[in-house]
């Protein structure tokens, strides 16, 4: 896989599942965009890709902020006279069982996981039908078929799941292909904060034996966002070691 001059933006990609996901495109030649709220983990993620030989800038950014969102992509593209690739990863939880759940936690994830995906993905189309050209993939995750404690997450990540594919039915004519990942339960920063109990659980439920690792996901992307995955449009892809089958 070659993504050489390709420009890409990655959402939430100071650390975790984005930083491992900014870190492979920019290994295959893309120019990444680390686009993060965290000043501090955007800057180590380009510093680690620079001195890996590879090119990338931080742009801060609140993807549930339209305008954030806006400007982010926009000013990318104009910047770079192209935007290739978009990977909206960025996102929170606020685990809580659904009757102890407040308003609060719902519309935080629901404003981060999936306004925050519509709020690139609308400029991000206007942009790629006009070069007719574009790679969207966007993260889900395998709480989208439900999981206890998660009704917000597993709400907007079932979202994005009709996002992904209504964009997918309306961008192909236009050379654009969208694509959806259901991680399954990968060791990161976010897993991390589960009850041991629910660590096991959860490992319990995976044929492999094992969480997953952000390159596992990673490399999964950098193949949709590839000219060899030019007629994958509209799937939603689990990369979770056999968790959902
Ligand atoms: N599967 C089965 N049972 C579960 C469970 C799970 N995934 N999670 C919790 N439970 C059970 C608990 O074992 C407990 O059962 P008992 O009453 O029989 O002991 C019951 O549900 C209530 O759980 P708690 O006692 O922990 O209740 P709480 O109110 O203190 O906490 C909670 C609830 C905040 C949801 C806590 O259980 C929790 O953090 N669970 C983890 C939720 C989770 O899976 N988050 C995934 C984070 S990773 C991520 O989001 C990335 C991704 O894409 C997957």
């Amino acid at each position: 896989m070659d993504l050489t001059g390709k420009v890409a933006v990655v959402t939430g990609a100071a650390r975790g599942l984005g930083k491992g996901i900014a870190e492979k495109l920019a290994e295959l030649g893309a120019h990444v965009v680390i686009s993060d709220m965290n000043e501090e983990g955007a800057e180590a993620t380009k510093e680690e890709i620079i001195t890996n030989g590879g090119r990338a800038e931080v742009f801060l950014c609140n993807v549930a902020v339209k305008e954030e969102a806006k400007r982010l992509v926009e000013e990318t593209a104009q910047k770079h006279g192209r935007l290739d690739i978009l990977v909206n990863n960025a996102g929170i939880n606020r685990d809580s069982m659904l009757h102890k759940m407040d308003h609060g936690q719902w519309d935080a994830v629901l404003g981060v996981n999936l306004t925050g995906v519509f709020n690139t993905m609308k400029p991000a189309s206007q942009i790629m039908r006009e070069q007719e050209h574009g790679r969207i993939v966007n993260i889900s995750s395998a709480s989208w078929l439900g999981n206890v404690g998660q009704a917000n997450y597993a709400a907007a990540k079932a979202g994005v799941v009709g996002l992904t594919k209504t964009a997918a039915r309306e961008l192909g004519k236009k050379n654009i292909t969208v694509n959806a990942i259901c991680p399954g339960f990968i060791d990161t920063d976010m897993t991390r904060g589960v009850p041991e109990k629910v660590w096991d659980i959860m490992v319990s439920k995976i044929p492999m034996g094992r969480a997953g690792k952000p390159e596992d996901v990673a490399n999964c992307i950098a193949f949709l966002a590839s000219d060899q995955a030019s007629y994958i449009n509209g799937e939603l892809i689990n990369v979770g070691g056999g968790m959902v089958l």
